[in-house]
């Protein structure tokens, strides 16, 4: 086989390859752009030691040339300020050449990181409630053994500890149902003045409990429908309204605000716009790209005393993006926060993703 050859075939393949001459004292021959573009220029001529320091991949590429048979390394490389996963094969090409060909698995590797990030977080979650019951057991069955009014207050607190799992469990079946759910096209015509106005009188003994004025400002004599699934909305509005009652100001105000600006840029069609917003400390722009992560808290303690999973804007997020819309956020240090949920009225239309992670 001729150089030119193995030239043509490691330049015409899509995914990074170099070729290893053996007959030239085990020097790169070439290299296609594609691993040009994490091993860097001017790679050829050189002994493939000096450009694949990692032990994995050497062992792998003398593997493949002594033994002519194919070898696997699995190697990391750093590519501007982060880590790149990538499988290697080696393969041993009539005595003559090693063709070393990578497959990037990041994506694999993020998602298998987000699975085990996701397992620790919901056992965390967990623990602590779990821990406290287990306590409060055995002080009930000893030293509160025979003193009823301890055992009336520890049955309480178990009592919240228990309904916190609760919480908990129902949160992340609801991920997942929404996640399951998420490429079937909701179908039902919605009322959303109603369903607006229905989550707000379930929501006000919560807001009264703060202290809390709901006001609901809608526009007059006209009915707005969207296509959606009518549960999964009210759960969208169930939390961002409860979320700004809860972390907006103590007798302070909430506004829901439900609009029909026509076209929307940021979904390129028509549609809706429901805008909660708050007059609470607000959100420090450095958590707002995190906000809608699962478990994601800016102050967890406070979050966690007022019952919450940190798993709603999660849920919420997944449900706008089954409905093609949009969430969008912004605050003001001291002045409060706007949550703004823009939906399309026709869902068959695909706009484009991104904003609150
Ligand atoms: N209107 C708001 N003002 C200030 N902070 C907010 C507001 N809404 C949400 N947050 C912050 O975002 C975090 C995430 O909210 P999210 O709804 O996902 O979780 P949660 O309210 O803690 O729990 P859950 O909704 O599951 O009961 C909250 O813990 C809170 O710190
Ligand atoms: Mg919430």
């Amino acid at each position: 086989m001729e150089n030119e050859q193995i030239i043509s075939i490691v330049s015409g393949l899509p995914y990074p390859c170099v070729a290893i001459s053996m007959r030239d004292f085990e020097r790169i021959l070439c290299a296609n752009p594609e691993a040009k573009a994490f091993l860097g220029d001017g790679i050829e001529g050189r002994h493939f030691y000096t450009v694949f320091r990692q032990p994995t991949m050497i062992e792998a590429i003398e593997g493949a040339i002594k033994s002519g048979e194919r070898k696997n390394a699995r190697v990391t490389i750093s590519e501007n300020r982060r880590d790149a996963f990538y499988d290697a094969t080696c393969i041993n090409i009539a005595g003559q050449y090693c063709l070393v060909t990578f497959q990037d698995r990041s994506d694999q590797e993020q998602i298998q990181q987000m699975r085990r990030d996701f397992v620790a977080n919901v056992s965390h979650e967990l623990k602590s409630p779990l821990a406290a019951l287990m306590g409060f057991i055995e002080t009930l069955r000893t030293v509160a053994k025979d003193d009823l009014k301890a055992q009336e207050r520890f049955l309480g607190i178990m009592e919240s500890e228990a309904q916190r799992m609760n919480r908990l469990v129902n949160d992340l079946l609801s991920l997942s149902q929404v996640e399951a759910t998420a490429r079937q096209r909701p179908t039902e015509n919605i009322d959303l003045h109603g369903l607006i106005e229905q989550t707000v009188d379930i929501l006000l003994p919560a807001a009264k409990a703060r202290d809390v004025v709901v006001n609901f400002v809608k526009q007059a004599n006209t009915v707005i429908t969207v296509k959606g699934d009518s549960d999964q909305l009210h759960q969208v509005f169930n939390n961002l309204i409860e979320n700004a009652i809860k972390y907006g100001a103590q007798g302070g105000n909430v506004t829901v605000t439900l609009s029909q600006p026509g076209y929307l840029p940021a979904l390129r069609s028509e549609g809706i716009e429901v805008t909660v917003s708050d007059d609470g400390p607000g959100i420090d722009p450095v958590h707002l790209p995190r906000l809608a992560e699962r478990f994601y808290r800016i102050d967890s303690h406070r979050s966690r005393q007022m019952g919450g999973t940190g798993l709603g804007l999660a849920i919420v997020k997944h449900i706008i993006s089954r409905h093609r819309g949009r969430l969008m956020v912004d605050s003001v240090m001291g002045q409060g926060s706007n949550f703004r949920v823009l939906l399309p009225y026709d869902i068959s239309i695909r706009a484009k993703r991104n904003d609150v992670s």
